[in-house]
């Protein structure tokens, strides 16, 4: 076989892994931390529409302390998950530590929330201003741990 030959095939070989390889990156989408990301988003949506209008809030209000409940479950379960979520950062520092951190911040704010829904003397806007917390410290994690390719 000629040189040029040895160079196409060889090329050819290492294109392939690199695509290969990249698909492997790219199709990180499962694994527990997803796996609990997915649940913790359903009942997380779910809160988010029942307090979206204060019509909609009457009729779905007395849904909410249990998808919270089930919400400061989920995020216990998350901050357990530490081990697997270090795995896939390895450029955050201290990742054990800010994991527990940010999984606490998570649960913290869904207590408060908890607690306000729980008050018989809540109102409609004081529950809709209390989830932007509980937001946030979503948006804090992902800042931290998540990975560009998931496109959030
Ligand atoms: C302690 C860190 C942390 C907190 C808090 C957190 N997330 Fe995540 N989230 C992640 C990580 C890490 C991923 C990427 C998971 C993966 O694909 O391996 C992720 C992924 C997701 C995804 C994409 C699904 C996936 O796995 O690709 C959604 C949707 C999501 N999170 C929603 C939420 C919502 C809503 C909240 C708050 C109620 C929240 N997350 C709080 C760390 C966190």
């Amino acid at each position: 076989m000629n040189r040029k030959w040895i160079v196409a095939i060889a090329t050819m070989f290492s294109f392939s892994a690199l695509v290969a390889g990249l698909s492997i990156a790219m199709a990180d989408d499962e694994g527990p931390v997803h796996d609990v990301m997915e649940k913790i988003n359903s009942k997380s949506n779910a809160i988010k529409k029942a307090i979206r209008a204060e019509p909609g809030y009457k009729k779905a209000k007395k849904e909410l302390p249990t998808l919270v409940k089930d919400l400061v479950q989920l995020s216990k379960d998350t901050k357990e998950l530490a081990k697997d979520a270090v795995k896939k950062a390895k450029n955050v520092k201290d990742a054990e530590q800010q994991w527990a951190d940010l999984s606490d911040a998570l649960t913290k704010e869904l207590e408060k929330f908890d607690a306000k829904v729980n008050d018989s003397k809540s109102e409609y806007k004081d529950i809709k201003s209390a989830y932007g917390p509980v937001s946030q410290s979503c948006t804090k994690c992902h800042d931290v741990f998540r990975v560009e390719e998931n496109g959030f």
